[in-house]
């Protein structure tokens, strides 16, 4: 019951938001307002049900194998979900590679469960419109969910895991496509924004933290759940790069970044965002 009123006060508000700004916008600027928005929808933040199925499904026999992921092992030791995510992406040393939690999750389906790597691309991993959220984005949801509140602490011990961080940061600040943007051409000034969006300053650590904690974030504007693969899929699309492959070493190599630049600050995932 309160899940449902939460829904429909979210549509509601959801109706109303661009009037509301329209009209707020004399008093405080837009990005209050929206702020205040996503305040008020946290407590109803329709990422909890992803993060209801994630569960049963990280519970569940699935696959060839016909197995649960119950001994997928995140980092720290087989079936330990609680805080994995804040010491994520690290070296694994079976797969001999740094993983963020969706190249993980893979690994597991594929060692445990059987599946095949190639199964998992941005077509089967992202929700299309109007789509049910994939298995990859509800278990996401849940591994996130159960670190909320716990604070970042992306390793740097490994040698591999100092390597992607440099190569994250490289790619940052690489200017290319037919605009010559970096990721820091949008995100490394102050108050800098794109049509409503405010654009964070990833290279702030305030920003930095905060933007690097709430994600996975459930889209209002698209109703689903999206990952940090997806955010930085579309990011790709902004900046007109080629398109961002799933699960890619690029990937992992910016989410290390932004990861090891968040350390300190707070798990807030899944959020809630426009
Ligand atoms: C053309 C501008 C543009 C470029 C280039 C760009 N982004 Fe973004 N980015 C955005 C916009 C716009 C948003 C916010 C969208 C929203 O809130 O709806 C965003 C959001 C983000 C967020 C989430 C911030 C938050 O607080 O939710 C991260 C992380 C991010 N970008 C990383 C990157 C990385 C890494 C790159 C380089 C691969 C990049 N972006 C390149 C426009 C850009």
């Amino acid at each position: 019951m309160k899940k449902l009123s939460a829904f429909v006060l979210m549509s509601a508000l959801g109706a109303a938001l661009s009037s509301l700004t329209f009209q707020a916008l004399a008093q405080k600027s837009s990005a209050d307002a929206i702020a205040e928005y996503r305040a008020a929808l946290q407590d109803g933040n329709p990422a909890d049900l992803n993060a209801a199925r994630g569960e049963a499904l990280w519970r569940t026999a699935r696959g060839p194998s016909n197995v649960s992921l119950e001994q997928c092992d995140l980092g720290l030791g087989a079936g330990k979900v609680k805080g994995a995510v804040t010491k994520l992406p690290r070296y694994f040393i079976d797969a001999k590679r740094v993983m963020d939690l969706e190249s993980r999750l893979v690994h597991c389906m594929v060692t445990l469960q059987g599946f095949k790597a190639d199964e998992f691309t941005t077509k089967t991993a992202f929700s299309g419109e109007g789509q049910r959220a994939t298995v990859i984005e509800d278990l996401v949801a849940y591994i996130y969910d159960e670190s909320r509140d716990m604070p970042i602490s992306v390793p740097q011990g490994h040698k591999e895991e100092k390597a992607a961080y440099a190569r994250g940061k490289k790619i940052f600040f690489f200017k290319g496509g037919p605009y010559d943007f970096s990721c820091a051409s949008c995100h490394s000034q102050d108050d800098k924004r794109i049509r409503l969006q405010d654009l964070p300053n990833l290279t702030k650590p305030e920003p930095a933290k905060a933007a690097f904690a709430q994600w996975p974030a459930y889209r209002v504007s698209q109703g689903a759940l999206r990952t940090m693969q997806w955010r930085l899929y579309d990011c790709f699309r902004q900046q007109r790069f080629p398109e961002l492959q799933y699960l890619s070493q690029t990937s992992i190599d910016l989410t290390t970044f932004l990861g090891v630049n968040a350390n300190g600050g707070k798990m807030a995932a899944p959020a809630i965002k426009r």
